[in-house]
Formats: C-alpha cells, structure tokens, sequence
C-alpha cells in the first residue's frame, strides 16, 4: 500500500517536524491538535505551521511545502483521518492521552491504515492495551529523532509477530520518501538509540563535574576527538532542552532492571535541577550551558561553571591532551591530564555498557552503531569506537581496573574485534560467534563498500577514480574538506579520458565526505597570490575552465551527485554536467564573492546560459539581472528544492531524500542517459553589453548608498557586472560565443585577486570558514 496521504496528531516539537518531513516528500498531510481555548479552533495546529517557516534550520526544505500541511483540530476534523493511509500520533508523552486518542482513531481509520506513535519511552505493548485487535495489528512505534528533517534515524517497533505487508510498505516509504534510515527495534525500554544515547548523557556529564572539567574542556573533548558529536555533551543539552531529560531517564528507571548498570550511573544533581527550575533549559530557554547576551549591538557568549553555578566568559579550552588525541584514541584515554582520565571515564563506561545491552536491544551491533550515527550524530557508533580503540585493549583495561568485562567484549577480543573485511565485504561480529555480513537494504548503493578490498582505477592525493559496474565510473574527491585543487583537476581530466578510451557508459561525481566540496582551495589560492605568482593563478584557472568545459562536452554523460555543500567550483561542477541527482540536503551557492572573487570556472557563463533558455524571448537582460542577483549575494541554497528555484538545478534534474540511495540513482541516470547522449551544441549568448552594466550598476551604487555595502563590495559586483553583461564590446544584435564569457571570467579573477581586500577575505574564511565585510 502506498502512502499517498498522511495525518500526525500533536503539533508540537516532533509532530509540526514529522509533518514537514512528510510535505517535504511531496505527500499532503493532516496536522490536527486539541481545539484551542482563544481563537480560531485550529490555532495550536496552523500556529504550529506558521512556526515551521521562521524556525532556523529550517524543518521545511522549501516554504510552498508548508501548502501540503493541512492544520485542524481532533474535535471538528477527526473525519478527515479517513482518507489517511497512515496517522502518526505524536502528543504528550501520557498514557492515558494517547489510549483515548486510539480509541477515537479506531473509529475512522480505514481498514489498511497504519497507526502508529512517536513515543519515546511507552512500551507498544502497554499503548495497545485495549485496542482492536485488528488496529493492533497495523499499530507500530515509529521513533523520529528532533529535528526530523535532519536526523535520519527512525527506529520502528513492529508488533510481536512482526510487520504485516501495511507496516513493511509504511518502512520502504519512510526509507526513500522521507529519507530514514529505518532500524527495526525489539521493544525494549529507550529502544537503541537513547538507550545507549541516555547512558552516555548521563555519564558525561557527570563525569565532567567529577574530573573538574569546565563546560568548554568537557565539550572539547567530546566533540572532535572522540567525535561523539560536534556540539559536546552540555552543547548537545542545551540544543535538546534540558527540561527533556528527567522524563526520560526517570522512565528509562523505571523500565530498567535494577541491576541494569544505567541505574547505578544516576543521582542527584542540583545544578542541573536548578536551572531547569528558572527556565534556564537551553537554547529555547534562557540559555543553558552557554549563553548568548546581546549587549550593546554586540553579542557575547558566556558558560555556567559546573561548580559554582555562575555565568562566566567563555574560556578557550587548553588541555595536553587534546593535542595528544591526535595521535588516536588510545593516545587520548591514556593520557594522564584531566581531559584523558575524563575521557577514558567516559568512554569506557559507554563502551562496556553497549557490549553489556548489545544483544539485549538489536539483532546485530551494526544496527546499534548506525543508530548512533543517525540519530545522535556520532561519527562512531560504539563498536566502531571499540575497534578503533582495540577491543583487547579496552577488555584488558577494564579487567585490570577490577570493573566487569562484558562476554561479548571478551568474544571480539579473541576476534580480534567487532568488524572485519573478508573478500571485499564488510563482516560483523555475531552474538553467537562467528562472523556475518553486514546486509545494506535493498538498492543501497555505498561507495564506501564499493572500494572494499579493490584498487582505484586512478588517484592521486585529493581524487580517485572507481569502476562502480555496469559500465559507470565514479570519480571521488577526497582532499581536505573536498576543495578543489590542482590533484582534483588533474584527476578529473584523466577520468574523462580513461571514461572515453575504455569506452565506458558515464561518469558519476560522488563522493561520501559530509561536504561534496567547499570549492576552490583557498589557501593555495593565497599562497600563490600571496607570492604575486600571476601566471600561475591565471593557469589555474585556465585549467578549471578547460577541465569543466571537457564535463560539459564529454561523449558520455556526466552526472554530479551532491550532498551536504556543494559551494564555489564545488557548484560550478554541477552547472556543467548532462544531468544532477543532487540529494536533498545538498547545500548549493556560487559564493565566490563572499571572497571578493567571482565565479571563474565557467560558473558565470553557466548561470547565463541557463537563464537565457528560461527567460527566450524576453531580450537579454533578465538572465543577466537574475544571475547578478545569485551571484552577487552569494546565494546559497538551502535544500535542493531551493536550487532549483535559483536555477543551479534544472527541472529535469532529480532529487532523492534518503543519502544512501544517491549513489545508485546517480548511476542509474547515467545509464539511462548513455543511451542516447550527445554532448550539447556550445551556446551563443546575447548580452547587453554597457548599457546593462550602467543598470546593473545603479542598484548597486543605491545600496552603496544606503550603508548596506562597501566600497569593495562595489568594486566585486562591478566585475561581476562586467562579466555577465558581456564586456565593453558586448552588442546584444550580436551573440557572444560562451568561450568569450570564459575570458572575461579570467580577467576579472586577476583583476580581483591582486586586491588586498580580496586576499584580506579569503585569509579570513579560511581561518574562520565565514566571510569578511570590508
Ligand atoms: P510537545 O509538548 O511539544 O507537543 C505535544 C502536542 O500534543 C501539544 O501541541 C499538545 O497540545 C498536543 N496534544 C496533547 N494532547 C493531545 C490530544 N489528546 N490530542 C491532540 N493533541 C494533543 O511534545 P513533543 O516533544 O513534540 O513530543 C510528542 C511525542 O514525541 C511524545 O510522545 C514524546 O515522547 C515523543 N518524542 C519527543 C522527542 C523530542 O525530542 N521532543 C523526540 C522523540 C519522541
């Protein structure tokens, strides 16, 4: 059964966020809430969804989304539920509450529909207490992670004689429509992820009162080194609320054996109750851990000292030991300041206390690492972690240390670990020993599994080069958060001559990094720039625009799949391809100017060629205004759906929601372009030539005016202006060959490149990774 129309009940924190996830998907969907005691009666709900288009990031992936959501209430609009083929419930956390609320829903919900609730912490079994028993069957937890749109985890408890065909098609739904990794879970108390997730809250941050860390040396430590999560522990709290966090270790207590060793960990803390007690709760408080003032135009942050209570500046974090994590792990939890004795706390504890559940809550320790990856954001899950660290080392020091050492830590000791490669395929570790397969589902398609065990067909430093099957190449940029260097130029050049010699069907442009590229490497850029190397710069640039324009008129099709930031050279890639299958969440903008640069490899051409194919008919200057528009503000797309509006995607490129699934759609839209491709005629542009660059210039010099840009922000915009409308000889009676346009891209990067300020930009982004006004 397809899932052609969906409700959520609960317009709060996760219910407005699941409803976004599933208009994200194109689905229409019904938010309903109690009817509101002053005005209208939708007002919880339709209040809910206009809080959906201010909230930042942003839960909708585009605002016309926001028309699919359908706000009622559950005392007029209960009948609107017949329609739904599935009902999410996602009210307060009561038993009670959701009970009744199953009771009216059995009355409208038709026959196949699928029932299912949020909850975090009720067992399925005491919510269907009391249900049909044909309701029962097609009734589920479905867990969504805060915030939906950006936690991919979705762990589904299915009933106890397992998902019937309504529930196992619910699944494939949740997979490729609202881009879940789904994890089907036993019903034990927390589930996977707050279960391992509750017990490491818990111990960090008592363990940091413990070791006398401050806030910033214990999220330090944290974040980076152990790569748990970028934010910290208190960083993390603070994001979630704090105020959520009693109920959910109070009714994982509960629940708990009293042995459970998440039992032991928990005591009081007055601190933490105090702040939740004056409203201090985190971000959508007062402030939390951190906190931000605003004082005099300017804003300041500031940190809680865990002992004393009070507001502090915030102190950068100084500890030997973050430098010695450098080394790895073990160097980090050896090391005998307080960060390393805090770390090893930690982390062992963590560790043992996920070897002792393991087999309690999943089938197998992969659906346990990647629940932690999905759904708490952890770069490693916790087996991975034990690898990384050596199960030997980690059973050895625990034993040493008199604390219990779990059997399944013992078995992966004797293994020597929990993974391993055997024939190009990853292995896990199994319960009963012996190792098995860790199964992707269905059509995923991971590059990372692709290169097990096999020798690229070319790389060098910063790309390589693999044979995916069926005839498809895919060239994978691996540099330093994917810039674009020399190496990449190098290795693309050679990827379309290897493609065309062995005569094979396409090339995809892919790769796994959370970024698909940053764009041009700025720090070689300074560095030559730095040396006045001129010739240099000018060919690279050269380089850039000769490489692009070979993706652009290969004999085979060339497909750019992106995800997360795709910015700069990193964008200009994708304007060049036959076709893009961007994920989702791809991030895509021509921000050069943020640098004081403009577009230089062909990003300028593109964005004209593209525009003048909209705007036919309509004489030359609306393409040149809207690219002027993007590119000067520096644009960035904050979905895909957003990329297409400013242009950088076209209608025909695709876009798929689950990350796992881009890989294969990439290659299957090669395939079906290698069919019949034939490379583009090269374009010829009418451009307006000066009189377009006066009018474009007039906005500028107004907003000049008005304070709201520089002098050098003039100076940029004018050659960009310069650019787009052609140069001096431009005559829109006379079509400009796009060669030319390449050109004026190079004059204006040299021109802009020997601008102190330029460089005075670049220096700054690369040290900080945001841009200077000046
Ligand atoms: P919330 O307090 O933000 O929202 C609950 C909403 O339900 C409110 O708008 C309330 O008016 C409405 N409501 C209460 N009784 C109702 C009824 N009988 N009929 C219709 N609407 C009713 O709560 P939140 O945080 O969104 O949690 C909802 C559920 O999701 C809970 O079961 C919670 O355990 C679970 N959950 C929460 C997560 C979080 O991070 N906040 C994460 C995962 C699950």
């Amino acid at each position: 059964m397809a899932i052609r129309r969906a409700a959520v009940i609960g317009a709060g924190v996760m219910g407005s966020g699941i409803a976004a996830q599933i208009a994200n998907a194109g689905v229409p969907v019904d938010l309903l809430d109690v009817p509101a005691r002053e005005g209208t009666r939708d007002a919880i709900a339709a209040g809910a969804v206009e809080r959906l288009l201010k909230t930042d990031p942003a839960p909708l992936m585009h605002r016309d989304n926001a028309k699919l959501i359908h706000p009622g209430n559950t005392e007029d609009h209960l009948e609107r539920l017949r329609e739904a083929d599935w009902v999410v419930e996602a009210v307060v956390e009561k038993l009670e509450v959701k009970q009744a609320l199953y009771a009216r829903l059995a009355a409208v919900l038709k026959p196949e529909a699928i029932l299912s609730s949020n909850t975090s912490t009720i067992a399925r079994k005491a919510l269907a207490e009391g249900m049909p028993a044909d309701l029962a069957r097609r009734f589920a937890i479905t867990h969504f992670f805060n915030p939906p749109r950006y936690l991919r985890l979705l762990e589904i408890v299915a009933p106890a004689d397992g998902p019937g065909e309504s529930l196992r098609a619910f699944a494939d739904f949740a997979d490729h429509r609202l881009g879940k990794a789904v994890v089907w879970c036993k019903n034990t108390p927390g589930f996977i992820a707050n279960r391992i997730g509750a017990y490491w809250i818990q111990s960090a941050a008592l363990a940091a009162v413990d070791c006398g860390l401050t806030v910033e040396e214990a999220d330090a430590v944290m974040g980076r080194p152990l790569g748990i999560t970028k934010t910290g522990i208190f960083g993390l709290l603070d994001l979630v609320g704090l105020d959520l966090q009693p109920h959910v270790d109070e009714s994982l207590a509960r629940q708990l054996a009293p042995d459970d060793p998440y039992q032991a960990l928990r005591r009081d803390w007055p601190l933490f109750e105090r702040m939740i007690a004056e409203g201090y709760t985190g971000r959508k408080g007062k402030g939390g851990f951190y906190r931000l003032l605003r004082e005099g135009g300017g804003k300041r942050r500031e940190a809680i000292d865990l002992v004393t209570g009070a507001y502090r500046p915030l102190q950068e974090p100084r500890l030997d030991s973050l430098a010695a994590a450098k080394a790895g792990l073990r160097a980090l939890v050896e090391h005998p300041d307080k960060g390393g004795r805090y770390a090893w706390r930690v982390l062992s504890g963590l560790l043992a206390y996920a070897a002792h559940v393991a087999p309690e809550i999943a089938d197998e320790i992969a659906a346990i690492d990647g629940a932690m990856r999905n759904g708490y954001n952890w770069r490693y899950g916790p087996f991975e972690l034990i690898d990384r660290l050596g199960a030997g080392y980690l059973a050895e020091r625990l034993a040493a240390e008199k604390r219990p050492v779990p059997k399944l830590l013992r078995d992966a000791a004797d293994a020597g670990g929990f993974y391993r490669e055997r024939d190009g395929r990853l292995e896990q570790l199994a319960y009963a020993g012996g190792w098995r397969a860790v199964e992707r589902p269905a059509g995923v398609l991971l590059l990372a599994d692709l290169k097990r065990g096999r020798k690229p067909l070319a790389a060098n430093g910063s790309a390589s080069l693999w044979d995916i099957g069926d005839g498809v190449a895919c060239l994978e940029f691996h540099s330093k958060m994917n810039s674009i260097d020399p190496d990449i130029l190098q290795l693309l050049r050679q990827s379309l001559d290897i493609v065309a010699t062995q005569k094979l069907a396409g090339l995809v442009i892919y790769n796994e990094g959370e970024n698909f590229s940053v764009g041009l490497n700025l720090g070689l850029a300074l560095f030559s720039a730095n040396l006045a190397m001129w010739p240099m710069i000018e060919d690279t640039v050269a380089q850039g625009q000769a490489a692009y324009k070979s993706v652009k008129y290969a004999p085979f099709p060339v497909v750019a799949a992106p995800s997360g930031l795709a910015l700069g050279g990193g964008c200009e890639i994708l304007l060049h391809s036959a076709a893009v299958v961007a994920h989702a969440e791809s991030y895509i903008g021509l921000v050069e100017s943020g640098v004081g640069l403009v577009p230089g490899w062909g990003g300028c051409k593109e964005m004209l060629a593209r525009g003048s194919l909209v705007a036919r008919g309509r004489g030359p200057m609306p393409p040149v205004a809207s690219a002027f528009e993007t590119i000067s503000l520096a644009k960035v797309a904050r979905s895909a759906a957003e990329a297409r509006d400013l242009g950088f995607l076209r209608p025909g490129d695709e876009i798929v929601m689950n990350r796992d699934r881009l890989l294969a759609a990439a290659k299957a839209k090669a395939l079906a372009l290698a069919k019949d491709h034939r490379p583009p005629k090269p374009a010829e542009l009418s451009l307006p030539g000066p009189s377009g660059r006066t009018a474009l210039m007039l906005a500028v010099d107004n907003v000049v005016r008005l304070g709201k840009a520089s002098a050098h922000d003039r100076l940029v915009a004018e050659s960009l202006a310069e650019v787009l409308t052609g140069g001096a000889s431009a005559d829109p009676l006379e079509p400009l060959p796009e060669d030319k346009v390449s050109a004026l891209e190079r004059q204006a990067i040299l021109r802009l490149i020997r601008e102190p300020k330029t460089l005075a930009r670049m220096e700054h982004t690369l040290a900080t990774g945001k841009p200077l006004r000046n």
